[in-house]
């Protein structure tokens, strides 16, 4: 395997796991190594569009120990996302044994320390109860694959540019925002595809009412800095990045005001430094960004990562692999 040069694309592994909700109980998790899901052509899934995922990461340290970050928040957010899809939730305690499960049996595809990859580890729960009116599932398949992966932006841990989008919304305030659901990156995919023929790496989608704040950058959230304050959106149609909610913790600890508001995008013009953040995007900076309306680019910064940005990343990044103390209790030692 070429470790420092892989992707974010799907790698096959040995392994996925799958635990069955059916009859008003969850199966135990069984590891498999087939990679197709035998699946009812009525399955709520395929029609109303009752699927939600997760993404979380595994690291493997210097000591070669598998380390685990804030898993138990993406399990908390799982669950708020499949209440949201009126989804059966799966308990915590199953999250954690087919997640500790599935890395633990894809051992060799953690990418090795200092190769910059991770174990990207995705958990799936679709509806698979046949039904023809809209209705929610009865029965429900719990899945997790893990597949290695390098930065989901090319650049990696440098500048991008991103194009404002009016055109096409991702979520509605009252809609599905904060679910992690798949059907909230379909409905993102048109303004994804045009940003990327425009040469942006992604877009920056605005809230859907007004048209004026920022709400999330691609599959990111938004954050910046001014004045030393870690500024970063509050609206009710994004996702509660994880990411997002350890950098703030990052930068309070640096020192640094927080601030979680509204962020006009007229503001852009003041900011120091801005970023996307996420766990399959780590911290992208973002050094110009073009709103088509008032065919006006605003830069930030000169190019390079600023100096917050940096040090956020090395942080974040030094507690995933285990080369700083983990005071926050975040990590989760494989055994
Ligand atoms: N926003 C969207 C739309 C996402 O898909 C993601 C990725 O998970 C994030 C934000 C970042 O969330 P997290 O940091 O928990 O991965
Ligand atoms: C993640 O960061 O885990 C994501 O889910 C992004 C993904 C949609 C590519």
């Amino acid at each position: 395997m070429d470790w420092k040069n892989l992707s974010f694309g799907y790698l096959k592994t040995k392994y996925n796991i799958r635990s069955t909700f059916k009859d008003g109980e969850w199966s135990k998790p069984e590891l498999t190594d087939s990679e197709v899901i035998p699946l009812h052509m009525a399955a709520t899934s395929l029609h109303y569009g009752q699927e939600i995922f997760e993404g979380l990461k595994a690291f493997k340290g210097k000591d070669g120990k598998i380390r685990l970050f804030r898993w138990e928040e993406n399990a908390k957010r799982f669950r708020h996302s499949a209440r949201g899809l009126l989804m059966q939730e799966v308990p915590d305690e199953l999250f954690r044994e087919a997640v500790f499960s599935v890395v633990a049996a894809n051992k060799e595809f953690v990418p090795p320390y200092g190769s910059g990859a991770s174990l990207y580890i995705r958990p799936l729960l679709i509806g698979t109860g046949a039904e023809l009116g809209v209705k929610p599932s009865a029965e429900y398949l719990f899945l997790v694959f893990v597949s290695p992966v390098g930065p989901y932006f090319k650049a990696g841990f440098k500048p991008v540019d991103m194009m404002i989008c009016r055109e096409f919304d991702r979520a509605a305030p009252h809609g599905t925002g904060t679910f992690k659901a798949g059907g909230n990156y379909a409905a993102g995919l048109r303004a994804v595809e045009k940003a990327h023929k425009e040469g942006f790496s992604n877009v920056i989608f605005l809230d859907a009412k007004e048209k004026k704040y920022i709400d999330e950058c691609g599959p990111a959230n938004f954050f910046a800095i001014k004045q030393n304050i870690y500024i970063t959106p509050e609206s009710p149609s994004i996702l509660d990045s994880i990411t997002n909610k350890s950098l703030i913790q990052l930068a309070a600890d640096m020192g640094l005001k927080t601030e979680r508001r509204k962020v006009p995008v007229e503001e852009l013009a003041e900011f120091e430094e801005a970023g996307a953040c996420g766990t399959a995007a780590v911290i992208s900076p973002i050094h110009r960004v073009y709103d088509p309306a008032e065919d006006r680019t605003y830069v930030i910064g000169n190019g390079e990562p600023g100096p917050v940005s940096e040090k956020l990343y090395k942080h974040l990044t030094a507690i995933q692999l285990g080369d700083e103390t983990d005071i926050h209790g975040w990590v989760t030692v494989l055994d």
